[in-house]
């Protein structure tokens, strides 16, 4: 059992902010357990880890392979694993079939799944069973195709039915709702009116928590910094030097140098 359970994050609401990151690699996991609440594999590797242009694509056996290999290692942080576009949405049997696959192979806390209402019925019969739920509502990405893009959320009339949606998934039993790129007078309202700790993604400072994508954070994902990204850190251009320096080397012969060959020499038996 890992320190930070889903009860445990449940238990933050209101209190001291909720540190959430994303992590998919056990070496990456291994540097950011001790520092943050909540892991989550966020089907956001499609991008990150695979090049793809969204979500959709994502497979469960890519996020057993990728959840595997963080909660391996993750001693500290809740560790939460999504479940990807096309596993879960068709009944709350469906999701309780891969949910329960995902937890048994790869060993992680909790799942998260997106959708608001519509998915109230499956939340309440994954948490009856055994399945802590994270939900997922405002910018939906798995919905890409259905909702024309990535813009924001829960402006005009669409700022009540996302408080539905807030309270819907609260009251099934959700441990925890992710609010994404949303208005902030919307992820306050729901922050004040719900259970359940909120975790922002580019919906304000109000909500319980927050949560980023760890390659905008550390500035390996450079091809476009959204709105609500900060980024600590340039780690892209230090690998580019690296890998510029190493090239360089090798070409010119300075690398190996003499202090990374192995001789010939038998070594001798400890007496
Ligand atoms: O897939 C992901 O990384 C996510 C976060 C952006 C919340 O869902």
């Amino acid at each position: 059992m890992r320190e930070m359970t889903p009860p445990g994050i449940k238990g933050r609401k209101g209190g001291e902010p909720i540190a959430c990151i994303t992590s998919y690699t056990a070496l990456t996991t291994k540097i950011v357990d001790p520092l943050v609440d909540l892991i989550l594999v966020g089907d956001s590797l499609a991008m990150t880890v695979y090049g793809m242009s969204s979500t959709v694509g994502v497979t469960v056996d890519m996020m057993i392979a990728h959840g595997t290999a963080v909660a391996r290692v993750a001693r500290h942080a809740c560790v939460v694993v999504d479940l990807p576009f096309g596993s879960y949405e068709e009944s709350p049997e469906q999701a309780f079939r891969t949910a329960a696959r995902v937890m048994a192979v790869t060993g992680c806390d909790a799942v998260k799944l997106e959708g608001g209402a519509e998915m109230a019925e499956t939340i309440r019969f994954l948490s009856a069973r055994g399945v802590p739920v994270m939900a997922h509502i405002g910018l939906t990405p798995q919905s890409v195709n259905a909702l024309g893009g990535y813009g924001v959320r829960g402006r005009g009339e669409e700022a009540a039915t996302m408080l539905r949606d807030a309270e819907a998934v609260s009251e099934a039993g959700a441990f925890s709702v992710v609010i994404e790129k949303t208005a902030e007078p919307v992820a306050r309202e729901i922050t004040a009116a719900i259970a359940a700790p909120t975790i922002g993604i580019g919906a304000s400072a109000a909500c319980d928590g927050q949560i980023l994508v760890i390659d905008d954070v550390v500035g390996l994902f450079t091809e476009f910094r959204p709105k609500f990204v900060r980024r600590y850190a340039e780690v892209a251009p230090a690998i580019e030097a690296a890998i510029r320096d190493y090239a360089a080397d090798v070409r010119a012969h300075r690398f190996p140098g003499p202090e990374h060959v192995f001789s010939a020499e038998v070594p001798k038996k400890k007496a």
